[in-house]
């Protein structure tokens, strides 16, 4: 453990712990990728995604003992509230969060942009990844705020 680490809040008993991370949009495409190469590692995952059913899937897919499926909307507080919840039930530590979820339900000019439109991407990407950047800052984490920000202990 580093001196780097210590400051992130890490203490002696984190060291050889099995890390758990939350990762969100992570039943398909880039999520599931990096959920598979954490599992890969021997770590502890826990995905979200909208489709019970597909998330479901790809916890088969992960392994029922390294990988816990929460179904919800990443704008839903109360959502991102349980995957904290369940996650420390389950794993009983939380170590990093992948921010993944995305969308893209527009192309072409900002100018052009419906205002509609504009407040989903705000409400399904922007929106939480505040909340994300926010709660591990709130951790001493590092903390980024981009496509598929990432902050780990
Ligand atoms: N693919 C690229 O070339 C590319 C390039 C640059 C950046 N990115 C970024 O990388 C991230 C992943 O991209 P991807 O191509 O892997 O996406 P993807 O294949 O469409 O997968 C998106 C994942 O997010 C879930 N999801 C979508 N909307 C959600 C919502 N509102 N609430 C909760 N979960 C939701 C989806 O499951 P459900 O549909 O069941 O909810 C799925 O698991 C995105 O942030 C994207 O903007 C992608």
């Amino acid at each position: 453990m580093t001196e780097q680490d210590t400051a992130q809040g890490a203490t002696a008993a984190d060291a050889g712990a099995t890390k758990v991370t939350l990762v969100t949009g992570a039943s398909r495409g880039i999520g599931l990728a990096v959920a598979q190469a954490l599992v890969a590692k021997g770590e502890r995952v826990v995905i979200t995604g909208r489709d019970s059913d597909t998330l479901e899937q790809a916890v088969k897919q992960l392994g029922e003992e390294s990988a816990l499926g929460v179904a919800g909307k990443s704008h839903d507080e109360a959502h991102r509230a349980e995957v904290v919840e369940r996650a420390l039930e389950r794993f009983g530590r939380i170590d990093g969060l992948v921010n993944n979820v995305g969308t893209n339900p527009a192309f072409g000019s900002m100018l052009d942009l419906d205002l509609s439109v504009a407040r989903k991407i705000l409400d399904i990407i922007w929106c939480p990844r505040w909340a994300g950047c926010s709660w591990c800052t709130g951790r001493g984490w590092p903390s980024t705020a981009g496509p598929s920000s990432t902050c780990r202990r």
